[in-house]
């Protein structure tokens, strides 16, 4: 099957594909403080690590949403680790709550300080990411016509992570089972890993 992706045959695909394909993709838990105090927390799937060293990481937003109002505002973001045991607060917290109403009230959760940014952290979530931002990219079409999408770049300036996780120096990842998101309404949950060593010499 071929299809240029503005003439998808909905008969054939009556939902985009896309989202399945480009799966599964970690899920960013942005918890932000505006300006003024209020709070924020929602899941982000257009996420993802960017860089080791220093660590960097992203969310996209569809449409200027409040994760990114409220990030690129302070300057600040906490990236939450999502996993299978909160998987239903978390999709609470997608929620289109009024502007300043808390999802953390909304979806049962507790808010944990952070320290070297204002944000609140998860304090449910297995391991959290305090972030400065460094750069927002509005994205743009091929032809460069802007689009109505932002992609706020953060650099972790500092981890919480819940030590019942860390086992023999390393943190569990299997263990903490984070949840990914897939396309439609499916999530996959990360319970094994397969263990490979690089080829000699190759980087990254
Ligand atoms: C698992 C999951 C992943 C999501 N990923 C995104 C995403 O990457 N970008 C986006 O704009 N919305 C995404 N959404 C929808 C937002 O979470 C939702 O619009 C939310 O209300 C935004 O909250 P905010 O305005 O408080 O930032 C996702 C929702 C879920 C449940």
């Amino acid at each position: 099957m071929f299809y240029e992706t503005r003439a998808r045959d909905r008969n054939v695909l009556p939902h985009d594909p896309f989202k399945a394909i480009v799966a599964p993709r970690p899920i960013g838990w942005i918890s932000t403080r505006a300006l003024d105090g209020r709070i924020n927390l929602a899941p982000y799937s257009f996420f993802n690590a960017f860089s080791s060293v220093p660590p960097v990481v992203g969310f996209s937003s569809e449409g200027y949403k409040d994760s990114a109002t409220f990030a690129v505002e302070s300057g600040e973001f906490v990236a939450n680790l999502a996993s299978f045991d909160l998987m239903h607060p978390m999709s609470q917290t997608s929620a289109p709550l009024p502007r300043g109403q808390s999802e953390f009230e909304h979806a049962g959760l507790t808010m944990a300080p952070c320290r070297l940014v204002k944000a609140p952290r998860v304090a449910e979530a297995h391991a959290s990411m305090e972030c400065k931002v460094s750069e927002v990219i509005r994205l743009k079409s091929h032809k460069g016509e802007p689009l109505d999408n932002y992609l706020v770049i953060g650099e972790v300036v500092a981890f919480h992570i819940d030590e019942a996780y860390i086992r023999n120096g390393r943190f569990d990842t299997a263990g903490a089972k984070p949840l990914a998101r897939c396309g439609y309404q499916d999530y996959s949950v990360l319970e094994g890993l397969i263990a490979l060593a690089r080829p000699p010499g190759a980087g990254g």
